[in-house]
Order: C-alpha cells, then sequence, then structure tokens
C-alpha cells in the first residue's frame, strides 16, 4: 500500500464579510473538509499521513520521509507574502515528490502583480491596474471609474466584499486604505469589468481542460454587486446551486479564447498537474484573465457542492476520488513513481 502525506491548512475562524481580520485564513479550510478528504484519500487505497503545514511540518516530513511515496498538497502556507511556496520548497528540499506546481509557479500565482507581468510578458489580456503602496499614492490617469481594489496576495475573496467595487476617488482611498492596514500588504487596484465571468479548471500533464463554469450574476440578489464577493462565495453559492453553470453556455469562439488563454497560462507560469484559472469580459465579450489559482479551492460534496474545481469534475463525469486520483497519477507520472 502506498503511503500520501497529505499537507493542509485547517481554518479556525469562518470568514465574515464585515470583519477583515476574520479573513485572514480565508483559505484555508473547515476540519470537516480536511476530514472528507484524508476519507476519500483513504477510499483510494492509500495509507494516508494527515500533515497540518504549521512550523512543525518540515520536522515531521524530514522525519517520515522514507515512509511517504507522495505529497498531496492544498497548503496555503502559514506566513508571509510568499507562504504558498513554503511546502513545496520544503517538499523539494527534502526530495519528496509531491502534486501540483513548483514553489516558483506558487509564488507568482498568488501575487496577483506579478502573475499579471508574466500575463502581459505573454500577451495574455488581463485587466489594467495600477499596485497602492499607501492610499496616498496618486491614481493614473488611464484607470476610470469603477474600479475594484482586492489585496495583491490572497485568495478566497479574503479582503473581496461589496465595498470593494468603487466609483469614485473617496471610497477608492478608503478602501485601499482598508485592504493595506488589514493584510500588511499592497492593494492592487482594477479596471472593473462588467461582461460574463468563467473558471477554468484543467487537470494533468498536459492538461485537459474541465467544463467550464460561468457565474451567474444576474442571479445575485440587488444587495450583492455583481462580483465573487466573500458574501458570494461563503453565504450565497452553496445555498444557490443554480448560480455556478457548469458547462458553461457558451458560444465555440468564446470557449476557444478562453481555452486559447487558459492553455498559455498554463505554459508561461508552468502549472503542473492541477490549477484554475478566473477570467472575466468586458461587455463586449472579450475575455480578460484575473487570476490563477495553484493549487485550487477542493473542497469535497461533503463539505461544499460549489467548490469549482470538484464541480467541473463532476460536470465532465469524475467524482470527487476520480479527480483527486487523476491529481495525484499526474504528479507520480512525472517523478516515474508507480502509485
Ligand atoms: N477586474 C475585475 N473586474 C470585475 N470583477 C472582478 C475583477 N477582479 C475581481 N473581480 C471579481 O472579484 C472576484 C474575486 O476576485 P479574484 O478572483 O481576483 O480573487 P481571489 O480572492 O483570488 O479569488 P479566489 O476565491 O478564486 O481565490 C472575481 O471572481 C470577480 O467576480
Ligand atoms: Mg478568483
Amino acid at each position: 500500500m502506498k503511503t500520501i502525506a497529505f499537507l493542509y491548512n485547517v481554518r479556525h475562524h469562518y470568514p465574515e464579510a464585515n470583519d477583515y481580520k476574520n479573513q485572514l485564513q480565508g483559505d484555508f479550510d473547515d476540519p470537516i473538509t480536511i476530514r472528507w478528504q484524508i476519507k476519500h484519500l483513504k477510499n483510494l487505497g492509500f495509507n494516508v499521513i494527515p500533515i497540518e503545514a504549521n512550523e512543525e511540518a518540515y520536522l515531521k516530513l524530514y522525519r517520515l520521509k522514507k515512509k511517504i511515496n507522495l505529497v498531496f498538497n492544498i497548503a496555503e502556507g502559514l506566513h508571509g507574502k510568499d507562504r504558498e511556496l513554503q511546502i513545496p520548497a520544503m517538499l523539494e528540499m527534502l526530495q519528496i515528490p509531491y502534486t501540483g506546481s513548483s514553489p516558483l509557479t506558487h509564488a507568482f500565482s498568488l501575487n496577483k502583480e506579478k502573475a499579471k507581468e508574466v500575463f502581459i510578458a505573454n500577451g495574455i489580456p488581463t485587466p489594467i491596474y495600477q499596485v497602492f503602496q499607501t492610499y496616498k499614492d496618486s491614481l493614473s490617469g488611464n484607470l476610470k471609474f469603477p474600479l475594484i481594489v482586492k489585496p495583491i496576495a490572497e485568495g478566497s475573496s479574503m479582503g473581496i466584499t461589496n465595498k470593494s467595487v468603487v466609483y469614485d476617488e473617496d471610497s477608492l482611498r478608503r478602501q485601499v486604505k482598508k485592504i493595506i492596514t488589514t493584510f500588511n500588504e499592497p492593494a492592487i487596484v482594477e479596471l472593473f469589468l462588467e461582461g460574463r465571468e468563467f473558471s477554468v479548471s484543467m487537470l494533468g500533464n498536459p492538461p485537459q481542460i474541465l467544463p467550464i463554469i460561468e457565474s451567474d450574476h444576474k442571479m445575485l440578489p440587488k444587495k450583492y454587486q455583481s462580483i465573487d464577493s466573500l458574501e458570494v462565495k461563503w453565504y450565497f453559492e452553496d445555498k444557490n446551486l443554480d448560480y455556478l453553470i457548469c458547462p458553461a453556455k457558451i458560444d465555440i469562439k468564446l470557449q476557444k479564447k478562453l481555452e486559447k488563454i487558459s492553455y498559455k497560462i498554463w505554459q508561461a507560469l508552468e502549472v503542473l498537474d492541477w490549477g484554475r484559472i478566473d477570467i472575466r469580459c468586458d461587455r463586449k465579450d472579450n475575455p480578460f484573465v484575473l487570476e490563477i489559482n495553484s493549487p485550487p479551492g477542493f473542497a469535497p460534496p461533503e463539505a461544499s457542492l460549489s467548490s469549482y474545481f470538484p464541480l467541473a469534475g463532476r460536470a465532465a463525469g469524475l467524482d470527487y476520488e476520480k479527480v483527486m486520483l487523476g491529481i495525484i497519477q499526474s504528479a507520480a507520472k512525472r517523478y516515474g513513481l508507480k502509485i
């Protein structure tokens, strides 16, 4: 029986839109998610060693190194602006095979500014933007309202709430200040795109594109901005399962555009095994990349039915365990491991 070490971060607070500090663990996973993920790994016939990706993780990995055949990594990392690369970097150092991308890819995918620089260098369209180091920075002339304010290096819509879309300079500065002080990192301000939004899940090397998800913003009650904000992701999606349309109803031309962009990003950032790309269109259906998620959220159906990557898998006829196995096999093949 092969042994898989399962590397995760656990959330101790449920995020709230009005309590920004509470959002700091937003991209960690609930205990119930982790319990079920372990169960699914066991169902696949693996001996599973769960390891929380905290400061003791390195010691545990070091001690258990000889027993571990492969790490299934969904850890987001613990501290600092490059935290997602911490576990992959430890695993490289210890020469333990693991699922997903390398430290370099994780560093770029977490940092929205650096990812955008790579997109731009590769001719991949992304909304124009400006990074604010302080709320007093002067606003560049080519950014016209409405704009959206985001933390530069977070995920799971942390810091992205109804208040993030801003229509004038006062509210822009207020929101930038809030983000910088809460997350202790620069804010990224982007042109707000008002068109359709898609999420593209990719699996394997070379990747297969799973059915594309569209968020049906038209379904949102008036009190919500038409974005996948924290409020929408955490309080609306799970209760309104038809909000996420998968496969998205798109014509072949748009589908080809989305796929082309996604493959280009995969190559440019050297993504491995799995990743999810968020894309939003302008009003004329021209797609622009918002970001890449590596590793993407991966909650099992017992914990959430609106976790994007497993949802796309289900639409392709792959249940949670099949997707999990797909990720594992794709990594194992890279390392020449028999799993
Ligand atoms: N430039 C933009 N124009 C329009 N909407 C945007 C823009 N940037 C972000 N959004 C909205 O905000 C949501 C969250 O933004 P983004 O995907 O960049 O953040 P995230 O927290 O990293 O997301 P995830 O939960 O996928 O990790 C998007 O899904 C989209 O609805
Ligand atoms: Mg996103």
